[in-house]
């Protein structure tokens, strides 16, 4: 089996987490004999400084032409100057938007040996277990008009919400499929009360559930969801939202597995191709000191197996070997632990490796 990757390294830790990301990712791939061909791209702040603008066409059209892009973060103060179009982010978004990268699927999950580490209660957050599926390129993200005008005191901007049913009604179809495959609990999350986005939102997945009896639906509006979410996270399974309330929900659901750093997406188009990367951003408060967290990079590369090369037997084996690591401490300082990026990744390469060359010793799912 022959595969084609874009790596996109990015900027601040980005490098860092996705350098240890494809270390494992390329050495399960040689453990089970599978041609991996790793390209680099461009995007982000590197890509302003050496091209001028957050996402040259050429890596888009290289994305475009691969079957999955593994990428790291980017931003950073050097470039936090920038307005508007030019600004690192919105190469990112961007690259979402040209891939039609919609379904943007992040899983929470509360390793045992790590419920006593989050700010939360242990008996909180323990046994937590849930996917927030956040709509990715649609929403605030790209609504128009989005315009900044006038000057002085009657200066305005504006960002504007939209979304139609046909965007609404495919996220939410992976969602509900993701509910199906798992607890066949349904939460969507809007705030119906009061915007008429996610009333079109809310009538729109109603709608959907017709074709799915058998997962258990629920509507919860965002504002208390936000304070349940760190009540009773074991409450949740499957979670689906719009694009801005996704991004700040998960956030904070990088609260219960007590890093930010642990926490994997992938964002998902119609096809198999997909855009893998952590949740977290460029962390320029700890990047260039080797000390970055890479396991949601890692986790990343697992659902990049799983979810475009088709190879959920890898993605196990990476996905085991990452338990097993946190199980035995190997942490970085973000977890309290002493290790390296590059000594936690060195460690969950080999693990994973094994058993991606003795697929007996997978777990089962
Ligand atoms: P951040 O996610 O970069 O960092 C928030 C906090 O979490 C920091 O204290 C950081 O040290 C910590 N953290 C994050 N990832 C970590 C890891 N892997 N290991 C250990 N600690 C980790 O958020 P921010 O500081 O608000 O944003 C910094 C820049 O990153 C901004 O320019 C922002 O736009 C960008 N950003 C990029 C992405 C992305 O590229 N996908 C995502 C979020 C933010
Ligand atoms: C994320 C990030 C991005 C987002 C930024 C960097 C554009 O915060 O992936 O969560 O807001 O989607
Ligand atoms: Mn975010």
């Amino acid at each position: 089996m022959t595969a084609h990757l874009v790596m996109i390294r990015g900027d601040g830790i980005g490098p860092e987490v996705c350098g240890a990301a494809a270390d494992v990712l390329l050495a399960v791939c040689e453990a089970a004999g599978v041609d991996l061909h790793v390209e680099e791209g461009l995007m982000g702040g590197r890509a302003i400084d050496e091209t001028g603008t957050p996402l040259p066409d050429d890596t888009r059209d290289r994305c475009l032409r691969a079957d999955a892009v593994l990428f790291g973060a980017l931003g950073g103060p050097k470039w936090d100057h920038l307005r508007g179009e030019q600004r690192c982010e919105q190469g990112l978004l961007r690259l979402r938007k040209a891939m039609d990268a919609f379904a943007n699927v992040r899983p929470v999950r509360v390793h045992a040996r790590l419920a006593g580490r989050s700010p939360l209660r242990r008996d909180v957050v323990e046994g937590t277990d849930l996917v927030i599926v956040r709509e990715l390129t649609g929403g605030a993200y790209f609504g128009q008009p989005r315009e900044r005008t006038g000057s002085g005191p009657e200066e305005t901007a504006r960002d504007s919400t939209v979304y139609t049913a046909r965007e609404v009604e495919r996220v939410a179809r992976v969602a509900f499929e993701l509910a199906r495959a798992r607890r066949r609990k349904l939460t969507s999350v809007d705030k119906a009360n009061v915007l008429v986005s996610s009333q079109l939102w809310r009538d729109t997945v109603e709608r959907v559930a017709a074709e799915y009896p058998d997962v258990e639906l629920q509507h919860e509006l965002v504002d208390s969801f936000a304070m349940h979410l760190v009540q009773q996270p074991r409450a949740y399974d499957v979670v689906v939202t719009e694009n801005l309330f996704g991004d700040i929900l998960s956030d904070e659901a990088g609260v219960l597995s007590a890093s930010l750093g642990l926490l994997p997406s992938a964002s998902l188009s119609e096809g198999s191709r997909g855009l893998y990367e952590p949740i977290h951003g460029s962390a320029p408060d700890i990047a260039g000191r080797g000390i970055a967290n890479p396991y949601g990079a890692i986790l990343s590369a697992a659902l990049l197996l799983r979810h475009s090369l088709q190879r959920d037997d890898l993605a196990l084996a990476i996905e085991a070997a990452v338990d097993d690591c946190i199980t035995e401490d190997l942490l970085t300082p973000d977890l309290g632990g002493t290790l390296t990026t590059a000594e936690v990744s060195t460690h969950v390469r080999r693990e994973a490796t094994r058993r991606a060359a003795s697929p007996a010793l997978e777990p089962a799912p």
